[in-house]
């Protein structure tokens, strides 16, 4: 066998394009009996299963996962790496969350050592979710970023993470300054941007948090990195969006402040956009960046419905994300029957095959690594996650009435979670298995 080649069997499932607008015949590529090659890390072939099998070099080792589903990695787009420990707060709206749970949290992150212990939890929680690639907010601190980078390298995963930028409106000991969120992001940028599979964010936190100065400082930042992922947050909450139109007086409204700062633009991922005007979905999607709906932190934090449709309707990219530590679940699966829900609420439909095409190809484009990672599809990266749809007695019970591929998805993303991961892969290396000793993460 040649160096580094695997092959992986199962029920292979990716999408070309999104269900919605190509249609399902186009979009949903659909291998029942199917097989993965991957070599170096790197997919070199699809296809099916009985005709690739003849042809692997006698001794490639061939993975079988049949009867399970085999798919390409959930992307997570939005969460936060000092909130594993902040999850299920109760009792308070956004700002109130922040001042009285998230921000005395985030001050224990200047400690290296507390921001590895969080990486490493966070990155075995997210292989046992099958999710390989997310988006993160780290603090304010340099070190909780480094700390995330370095144990995101030693598991050769495809990670995007920012030092936040904060200077105003929090404690003493979370603040930067214009000038310093400048210079410890460049710094992070030069160190850690293009390192293996990881990536830098520009990471002002939100509006509330930044000064104009700040501001004006990642809009720098931003002009002289036209490649780098932003993320912040965008109409969340009502007091938040009070506030924003109070302190920047002169906004036509919230996402006016991130356009004057040269923030909207592609690759940017804005949390949340929740009670955005028509003006501002228009002026998100007209600059190509992207809305990133979280649901179990919107309805966890009562901060409103997202409406999916709006957004469609002018071409408005979404993607879904966990939004740990406001959010409630570290599974793409719990989060989508959430938003399956929130859109319910809204009065909208959001069919099992759009839902799976967001938390894989959709996320991907809208995060702007569609080219990296998302589907199953010969020169992207192997980061797969394989899925049981009987994983548990509610999951058997409910699949004995279960006629289609259609059906099968819905119930498995409405009753799955973290129990449905029965291996994940990153680039190729399986970092996740539940036969494990204890259904425990593998040590990488
Ligand atoms: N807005 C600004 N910071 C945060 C945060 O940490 N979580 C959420 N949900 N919203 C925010
Ligand atoms: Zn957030």
């Amino acid at each position: 066998a040649k160096a580094g080649t695997i092959a992986i069997r199962g029920r292979l499932l990716s999408f070309d394009a999104d269900p919605a607008v190509a249609g399902e015949a186009e979009a949903v590529r659909f291998i029942e009996d199917g097989i993965v090659v991957v070599r170096d890390g790197v997919i070199v072939e699809v296809g099916e299963g009985p005709v690739i099998v003849r042809r692997l070099d006698p001794g490639t080792p061939l993975v079988d996962h049949r009867p399970h589903l085999v798919l390409p990695g959930f992307i997570d787009p939005h969460l936060h790496l000092p909130q594993t420990q902040v999850v299920a707060s109760y009792g308070t709206e956004l700002m109130e969350w922040l001042a009285k749970y998230t921000f005395p949290e985030e001050l224990r992150y200047g400690d290296s050592a507390v921001a590895g212990e969080a990486a490493r939890f966070l990155f075995d929680t997210l292989a046992a979710n099958g999710t390989t690639t997310a988006a993160v907010y780290c603090t304010t601190h340099p070190v909780s970023a480094e700390a995330f980078f370095r144990e995101a390298e030693r598991r050769n995963l495809r990670m995007i993470a920012g030092k936040v930028m904060m200077d105003r409106n929090a404690p003493e000991g979370l603040l930067d300054t214009a000038e310093l969120g400048y210079e410890q992001t460049k710094e992070l940028i030069a160190a850690w941007h293009g390192r293996g599979r990881l990536e830098v964010a520009i990471t002002p936190r939100f509006a509330p948090t930044s000064s104009e100065a700040q501001l004006a400082a990642a809009a720098a930042l931003a002009a002289e990195h036209p490649e780098l992922p932003i993320q912040t947050h965008l109409s969340e909450n009502d007091a938040e969006i009070a506030y924003v139109a109070e302190a920047f007086p002169w906004s036509k409204d919230y996402t006016d402040v991130y356009e004057r700062y040269g923030l909207v633009r592609p690759r940017a991922l804005f949390g949340h956009c929740i009670h955005l005007s028509e003006r501002e979905r228009r002026a998100l999607a007209e600059k190509g960046a992207s809305a990133i709906f979280c649901p179990t932190s919107n309805l966890f934090l009562g901060s409103g419905l997202y409406d999916l449709a709006a957004s469609r309707a002018l071409g408005l990219k979404t993607g879904i994300a966990t939004d740990i530590g406001g959010g409630t679940s570290y599974s793409m699966l719990t989060t989508a029957a959430e938003g399956y829900k929130v859109l319910a609420l809204n009065g909208q439909k959001w069919p099992a095959f759009e839902a799976f095409r967001m938390l894989t190809a959709g996320n991907a484009e809208a995060v702007g690594i569609e080219d990296k990672v998302g589907r199953l599809a010969p020169g992207l990266e192997a980061d797969l996650v394989v899925l049981d749809s009987r994983a548990t007695a509610p999951l058997r019970r409910r699949m004995e009435r279960v006629e289609t591929l259609a059906e099968e998805l819905f119930a498995l993303m409405i009753l799955g979670d973290e129990r449905t991961t029965v291996a994940t892969y990153a680039a190729g290396r399986r970092i996740y298995d539940r036969y494990q000793a204890g259904h425990r993460p593998l040590a990488p």
